[in-house]
């Protein structure tokens, strides 16, 4: 193997640019030729690709984002859109390409391997959504921003006496809200994996302020049903004690300079994709499981949707009294 591609797609998540960093400093150290393409798919189909050296990637480790940007590309779905794609990874001699992103990207990935191109994911979204990994990139960081948000709405809510829903991203999961609302100390966790009425909510609300809350604090999962607004309407106007604010965190989330953790993750697992690739490993994932670096076939990944450990959800409620 002489050359190989490498990419970020779908949405972002910290620690992108030190996993690319780490991809492309073990291909060259094990003499291999690595080519940066553009705004993930899109840029596979449109050619859009440069050489990258060890010197393109200095200075990036602690940068939010992706330097190689990113894109969603609905015409990757198609069968044309992949043909051309296969077809410029051959006709610029790319003999692997490392893709780097969340559920989408890798089932993309899965789409080239399936077509005869050698494959390897690295997963990165903090939706903290694809199996046979514990922990995707970006979800450390993530976590550290919202739990930061949290604290000081916390401040502003007790001095006001006021009940927040806090929305956090994760269109289908709610491991960012488990987890943020668990770090957080949250009173209520709304997530898609279990049903919450607004009613059951609203009842929650006025018993903490009975029982002598100085503040209500519910971390609603983007994705939650009834979602955050719906909850807020149920709740506005009513004698539950507190006043109602919302707060939507939105892509704050996605930004900023990765943690010491996720900076870990992205290189060891960068490091790991080449060295799968060398052995002649394709069509996997590689993931951290039990803080052990494991490649699973693609296939498999993607055919177990990830859900949360409810147990952590059993915990929240045991805590939020
Ligand atoms: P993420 O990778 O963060 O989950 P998306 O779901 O938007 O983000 O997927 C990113 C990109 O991956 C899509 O824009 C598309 O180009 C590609 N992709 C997603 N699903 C498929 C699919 N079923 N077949 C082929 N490519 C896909
Ligand atoms: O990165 C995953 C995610 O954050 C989801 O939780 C969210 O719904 C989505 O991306 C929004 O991203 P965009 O605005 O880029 O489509």
């Amino acid at each position: 193997m002489k050359r190989i591609g490498i990419l970020t797609s779908g949405g972002d998540a910290p620690g992108e640019n030190p996993c690319i960093r780490a991809v492309v400093r073990t291909g060259i150290g094990h003499g291999l030729e690595m080519v940066g393409i553009h705004r993930g798919y899109t840029g596979l189909i449109e050619a859009d690709m440069e050489p990258l050296n060890a010197r393109s990637v200095g200075g990036i480790i602690q940068k939010g984002g992706t330097f190689l940007e990113t894109a969603r590309c609905p015409e990757f779905k198609t069968e044309e859109g992949q043909r051309t794609a296969l077809r410029n990874l051959n006709r610029h001699g790319l003999e692997a390409l490392v893709v780097i992103g969340g559920d989408g990207s890798q089932t993309g990935a899965l789409k080239l391997h399936q077509m005869g191109s050698p494959v390897i994911g690295i997963p990165a979204t903090i939706d903290n959504d694809l199996a046979f990994t514990d922990i995707a990139i970006g979800v450390d960081t993530a976590l550290n921003t919202l739990l930061d948000a949290i604290d000081r709405i916390k401040d502003t809510a007790s001095s006001h006496q006021r009940a927040f829903l806090v929305e956090v991203m994760g269109r289908n999961s709610g491991y960012l809200a488990l987890m943020g609302g668990i770090a957080g100390g949250a009173e209520a966790i709304v997530i898609p994996e279990v049903e919450t009425s607004c009613e059951e909510l609203a009842e929650r609300v006025k018993d903490a302020y009975v029982r002598g809350k100085a503040h209500f604090i519910a971390v609603v999962a983007e994705g939650a049903k009834p979602d955050t607004q719906t909850l807020a309407q149920h709740l506005s106007g009513r004698k539950l004690g507190f006043e109602v604010r919302v707060t939507i965190l939105g892509h704050v989330q996605r930004g900023g300079s990765p943690t010491a953790f996720d900076r870990l993750l992205a290189t060891r697992l960068g490091a790991a994709a080449v060295q799968q690739l060398m052995k002649g490993q394709k069509g996997k994932m590689v993931g951290l499981i039990g803080n052990k670096v494991v490649a699973t076939d693609l296939e498999k990944v993607l055919a177990i949707p990830k859900s949360v450990d409810l147990e952590f959800y059993k915990l929240a409620q045991m805590l939020e009294r």
